[in-house]
């Protein structure tokens, strides 16, 4: 008998590329490979790129130039580059990258065995189509195998938003969502290889419909499964934050009190350029719907400072919002014109005044995330411990408002929803003390 080949998938970016790169491994899988963790000895490496922001394809190239040493001792191996840069620029990559045997974008995922045999027989295979059937359908689920007590579940991909900084609509293509009753079966098999947490993944995710369901009518339908104890979702737009939607952050008690709702600006005139298609306040109204239906609810935001256009007033207006708004997390970037979107050629502002604008932006949000991180000191939260930690006999897991807590406990208790009593605030978690 033959050894299986060796497979090492590198995954860059959101949530979703960590899901794709879970079902491209199990559609790999079935072809007679095991994963590895490191590149030095596989048969196939495969990245997940990501294209969001600046130097994306870049970093891809100079990861393959790490690889080289690998394929010059194995000339077997194969590597292929999968993800939203594959989508964007996969015949560049293919001319410029003799290295380079596979390239798939995220819609073709599930053709990759098919592509894989044609690379076996020594061709090179691109595949960046928009295909019409469900990628899902086709992508064979992994042996019955234990999971991580957390998992993602991708209901929903695409975007029709067009904001003009953004990529998705052209990398991820036009909004699809997942038929729910294939989602409910996924989920089910899900808490029966011991996931307690589902995390619903989409670019716009609470643009999901399907078969006349909303994302709030999924959600309320996953509660009911036996064994599911916290749900999530993620990310969503503002303007999709329909009536029942807020309502279930109030009634449906296994949906955790964490949302990211990105504004990007506040400043409206930055967000009509931004073609976001609401206001400050349409935003800080939704938010205040949702706080009157569950006022524990942490926030979390995406926030690019420099965008074209942008005036100091417009960064004010910015820094106003958040000190209304006082997130619990939050991620902002400096703008960068990514080729192909509406705002790709528009006059730039200041690389040195983007550069300082973002630290006072980021020093305000670290504050404030620090000051909930330590409102949470001496309460007792309920935590879904995932893992151990790096130091013997500690664990970690998350609070329902997605801090990552640290305590002493056995590895038993791993899946396991426990109380935990918080002696101390770090600087991106939480530790705590086990309440038996
Ligand atoms: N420049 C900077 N940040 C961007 N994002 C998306 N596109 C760009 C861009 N061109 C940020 C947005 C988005 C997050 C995922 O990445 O804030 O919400
Ligand atoms: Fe991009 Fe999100 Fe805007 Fe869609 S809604 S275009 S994914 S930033």
């Amino acid at each position: 008998m033959t050894a299986p080949k060796k497979l090492f998938i590198k995954t860059y970016g959101c949530q979703m590329n960590v899901y794709d790169s879970e079902r491209m491994g199990d559609a790999i899988a079935a072809t007679g490979y095991v994963s590895v963790d490191t590149p030095d000895e596989a048969d196939l490496i495969l990245l997940n790129t990501c294209h969001i922001r600046e130097k994306a394809a870049e970093k891809v190239y100079s990861e393959l130039g790490r690889y080289r040493k690998f394929k010059d001792a194995n000339p077997d191996l194969k590597i292929g580059v999968a993800g939203c840069v594959a989508q964007a620029e996969g015949e560049e990559i293919i001319h410029r990258q003799p290295m380079v045997d596979l390239v798939v974008g995220p819609q073709a995922y599930h053709r990759l065995p098919e592509m894989l045999a044609k690379v076996d027989k020594g061709e090179r295979a691109v595949d960046t189509d928009f295909p019409t059937e469900d990628k899902f359908d086709h992508l064979p689920r992994g042996p019955k195998a234990r999971r991580a007590p957390s998992a993602f579940l991708t209901v929903q991909e695409g975007c029709d938003k067009f904001c003009a900084f953004c990529v998705v609509p052209y990398t991820r293509g036009s909004e699809v969502s997942r038929p729910p009753q294939k989602l409910l079966t996924e989920a089910r098999d899900l808490v029966e290889r011991g996931v307690a947490e589902i995390n619903l993944l989409g670019q716009n995710v609470n643009a999901y419909l399907a078969d006349g369901w909303t994302l709030a009518k999924l959600i309320r339908e996953l509660a009911k499964i036996d064994g599911l104890e916290r749900i999530r979702f993620t990310t969503s737009h503002p303007n999709d934050m329909d009536d029942d939607l807020i309502a279930a952050h109030g009634d449906v008690e296994k949906l955790m009190p964490y949302l990211h709702l990105p504004v990007q600006s506040g400043s409206d005139k930055i967000l009509k350029l931004m073609n976001r298609k609401h206001t400050a306040a349409d935003y800080l109204k939704v938010l205040d719907r949702i706080r009157a239906v569950r006022p524990d609810i942490a926030l979390s935001g995406d926030f690019i400072v420099g965008f074209p256009g942008e005036e100091e007033s417009d960064f004010q207006a910015t820094m106003e919002l958040c000190e209304q708004v006082r997130y619990a997390m939050a991620y902002s970037f400096k703008y960068s014109a990514r080729p192909g979107t509406p705002a790709a050629n528009r006059v730039t502002v200041d690389e040195d005044v983007s550069a300082e604008r973002l630290q006072r932006l980021q020093k305000l949000l670290t504050t404030h995330q620090t000051d909930f991180q330590q409102s949470m000191v001496g309460k007792t939260l309920p935590v879904l411990l995932e893992k151990s930690a790096r130091d013997p006999g500690q664990m970690v897991g998350k609070s329902p408002y997605l801090h990552a807590v640290h305590c002493q406990a056995d590895k038993n208790l791993v899946g396991k929803i426990v109380n935990i009593k918080v002696t101390r605030s770090e600087r991106n978690s939480l530790v705590g003390d086990l309440v038996v």
